[in-house]
């Protein structure tokens, strides 16, 4: 006869049997029961959390050499930035906003003639150039740095996307040009630049960028067009239906004072366009701000868009041919005041960051999952790691864009944001970031014993870095 116990209470005989034992409570308490119920709930839990459902065998041998391709990545670097003593004159918007001692450095930020205007907009002459002899800068991501293209100009592909077409082992990567005057159209209006057109820059790299063209461009005469240049195209993102053979894309359409609210979509036969612009809407009737769109494994791909005064998101899916939402749509995130959604999915999950809704300054970024796209969607808190407080809670001034998947490194991505220049758009940055999946969430909800349902995302602050050796292939 074997002997077990459950806390210390000697139990004999076949296991399936022991928790009939306990239960029938012919010599224990119902206490005892109870307790019982509850460790082996825990003990399962704690077994699905080290042995996670979908995990195969080829996953388990890549995470060994995974282990060492992501571990620098992971090595977040701290930033201990010196704010000098305030001296001298500073203009006069930054007086008015802030007559006390001492500044912070999102104040800093904010202030154009900031004394360490550098730290966040390092000038031409730290430029990334990829075309010149760059030496152990080579293949080096450096967020908030100028990134020039291979014709040496700074690359215009802000609120951008990324789109890889497997047949051409091409990145394509689109994104508003802004290179024009920043103004403001009226005293209590944003600051703005016209609508110039989409911006499509191709590389099979990630770090080299060929400048291919406006391949959506503004409209300079008909005042009714949707693209006319006092209007606002924001956020294009572009994806390739598979049965239409069409790249399709969506962006956010709007008037100077952003009343429209809708979506745009254009189309074209080839990913380096032309796009022709076809129409734009409210989706399923509601105001549509900042949005995305994802595509899917099995081929469907989503609208996600910030609805109701941004105060909400909204998902639904698109139809077969992608030119139009369908009539399925869902709250989610309701009263939460996010924006800038970028979605990604990994095994089976989705993901999503958002930020906050505060106009061109940065704001805290928040990581979202779902075991359905459709929802619901639950707040994991922020995903950023390293640097420092303040940057932490400003994205590392920047503001998502798009979440770019690296399918061979499993769990491991590209986060795209902006860091915008309001004081002149055109130079707004690009902060790129390892973004990965793994871990437990800080931020356990409430129903599930305090365990965490999710796994964890994290953006690691790097001043520079680039992909591991194999990233590709
Ligand atoms: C932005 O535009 C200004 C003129 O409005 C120009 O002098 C400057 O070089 C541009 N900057 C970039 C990064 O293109
Ligand atoms: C101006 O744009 C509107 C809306 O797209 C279109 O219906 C109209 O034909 C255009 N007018 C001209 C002269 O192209
Ligand atoms: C935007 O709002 C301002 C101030 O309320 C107004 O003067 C202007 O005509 C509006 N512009 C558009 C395009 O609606």
């Amino acid at each position: 006869m074997v002997l077990r116990t459950i806390f210390g209470i000697p139990i004999s005989g076949n296991p399936a049997l022991i928790m009939v034992r306990v239960l029938s409570g012919s010599r224990y308490s119902l206490v005892v029961a109870v307790w019982a119920l509850v460790g082996c709930v825990l003990m399962l839990h704690l077994y699905s959390l080290i042995h996670p459902r979908e995990r195969s065998e080829g996953d388990i041998e890549f995470h060994l050499s995974q282990l060492q391709l992501t571990h620098e990545l992971q090595a977040s670097q701290d930033e201990g930035f010196q704010i000098p003593p305030p001296r001298g004159r500073r203009s006069p918007r930054a007086i008015k906003r802030r007559p006390r001692r001492s500044t912070t450095l999102i104040e800093e930020f904010l202030d154009e003639t900031s004394q360490v205007r550098h730290m966040f907009f390092p000038d031409q002459r730290t430029a990334i150039d990829p075309m010149k002899e760059v030496g152990d800068d080579n293949m080096y991501f450096s967020p908030g740095k100028i990134w020039l293209d291979t014709d040496g100009n700074p690359i215009q592909a802000h609120g951008g996307g990324i789109l890889y077409v497997e047949k051409l082992g091409m990145y394509y990567w689109y994104g508003e040009n802004k290179n024009g005057p920043t103004y403001h159209a009226h005293k209590k209006g944003a600051a703005r630049v016209d609508i110039i057109g989409v911006s499509c820059y191709s590389s099979k790299d990630l770090w080299t960028w060929k400048n291919e063209g406006i391949v959506l461009a503004g409209e300079e005469t008909n005042v009714t067009h949707d693209l006319y240049q006092l209007n606002v195209l924001e956020r294009p993102k572009v994806i390739y239906n598979d049965k239409t053979g069409k790249y399709v894309m969506w962006m956010h359409i709007d008037d100077a004072n952003y009343t429209k609210a809708s979506v745009g979509i254009a189309v074209s036969d080839y990913p380096t366009g032309p796009f022709d612009y076809l129409y734009s809407k409210q989706p399923h009737g509601y105001e549509s701000r900042d949005m995305t769109i994802f595509k899917d494994d099995d081929g469907v791909a989503y609208l996600i868009y910030s609805s109701e005064d941004n105060s909400e998101l909204h998902i639904g899916p698109l139809t077969e041919d992608y030119l139009d939402v369908t009539h399925a749509v869902r709250r989610i995130l309701v009263g939460q005041h996010r924006e800038a959604p970028a979605l990604f999915k990994y095994r089976r999950t989705y993901y999503m960051i958002t930020s906050g809704c505060t106009g061109w300054a940065p704001n805290e970024a928040h990581a979202h999952a779902s075991e359905s796209i459709m929802g619901p969607w639950e707040s994991m808190g922020n995903p950023c790691i390293g640097g420092n407080k303040v940057s932490r809670d400003t994205t590392f001034f920047s503001q998502s864009t798009f979440v770019l998947p690296l399918p061979k490194i499993p769990g491991f991505y590209i986060f795209m944001a902006d860091r915008w220049n309001p004081a002149q758009l055109n130079d707004s940055r690009y902060v790129w970031l390892p973004l990965s999946v793994g871990g437990a969430a800080d931020m356990p909800l409430d129903y599930n014993f305090g365990f965490p349902l999710w796994s964890r995302v994290s953006i690691f602050w790097h001043r520079r870095w680039k992909l591991p050796n194999g990233w590709n292939g």
